[in-house]
């Protein structure tokens, strides 16, 4: 089986051309290879590569980029998104596109989220990844688009860095300085080798929209409490910063009922998360 990666530079499609080269016809496409901004030359690559299956990776996935941005990043996380869509229809190739929890962002739901419950994404990054969903699926309704939570990596040092939870922290520990993490925040966070190794059960999945990362109970302050823990770190450098979301609490954890019918499992964060600390 032929398999594009698209953005192959980042941070979650670097590492899935590293765990999926061996057993499939692999063809990465890093920024400079294909700006997916420019939908001929993006339609042209596609057409030259025939896979089977394009792994869309590329995106600005920085929030704080798209606030400032919003045309610029609208191009890249919908124009393109659309664009690697349209080419895959042409080849008839199935598309994988990295969603977010972040289009849960502004929903009312206090309990983790459906796939198809009514979705109101309060910044633009959610509103672009909503955005790309509907057009990819509208281009091909066996198109599949995984909603990824905030992901994590315990082998970050060496590679391209990446503002991730558990870099955050140890960077913070390294240099002596306190933290604050909010207590009106839950979230599914998942380690990123995790949704690499189910990557391969998601290209199988009928055409749809999944949840797709590690359930979390906890406020993001009792997760950093927690893993201070885990590191056998002094709990005290750690603060409640209960200022941020404090008109509504936020919520993106996800519903993962949906992916288990299809037998994709994912650890707990808390599970992922201690795992992690002892291999650092
Ligand atoms: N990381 C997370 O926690 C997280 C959570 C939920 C969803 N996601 C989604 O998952 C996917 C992968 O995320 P990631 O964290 O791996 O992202 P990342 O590290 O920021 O990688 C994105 C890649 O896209 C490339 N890119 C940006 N603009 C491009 C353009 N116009 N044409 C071609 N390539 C372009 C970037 O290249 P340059 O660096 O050269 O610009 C970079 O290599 C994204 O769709 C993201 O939105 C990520």
């Amino acid at each position: 089986m032929k398999l594009m990666i698209t953005g192959a530079g980042g941070f979650l499609a670097s590492r899935a051309a590293e765990y999926y080269k061996d057993g499939y016809e692999l063809q990465t496409v890093g920024h400079r290879q294909l700006d997916i901004t420019d939908p001929v030359q993006t339609g042209a690559v596609i057409a030259d590569g025939r896979p089977d299956v394009v792994l869309h990776c590329a995106a600005v996935s920085d929030t704080g980029a798209c606030e400032r941005d919003p045309e610029r990043t609208y191009r890249v996380n919908v124009d393109g998104a659309a664009a690697i869509a349209r080419a895959c229809r042409a080849i008839r190739a199935k598309m994988i596109f990295c969603s977010s929890d972040q289009v849960y962002f502004g929903s009312q739901a206090t309990v983790p989220h459906r796939e198809d419950e009514m979705l109101c994404p309060k910044n633009t990054y959610g509103k672009q990844k909503l955005e790309a969903e509907e057009a990819v699926m509208e281009a091909d309704s066996g198109n599949v688009c995984l909603r990824l939570s905030w992901m994590f990596a315990a082998d970050y040092s060496g590679r391209r860095e990446h503002g991730s939870l558990l870099s955050g922290i140890v960077g913070a520990l390294r240099s002596g300085a306190d933290m604050a993490y909010p207590v009106y925040d839950y979230r599914s966070i998942t380690d990123v080798w995790d949704v690499v190794r189910n990557l391969e059960l998601a290209w199988n999945l009928p055409g749809g929209i999944y949840n797709f990362g590690s359930e979390n109970d906890l406020c993001t302050y009792d997760v950093v409490k927690q893993l201070l823990v885990h590191l056998n770190a002094d709990v005290r450098v750690l603060h409640k910063n209960e200022t941020a979301f404090s008109d509504r609490p936020r919520n993106l954890r996800m519903n993962i009922e949906k992916i288990c019918g299809y037998g994709i499992r994912f650890p707990t964060a808390a599970e992922s998360l201690e795992k992690a600390c002892r291999s650092l």
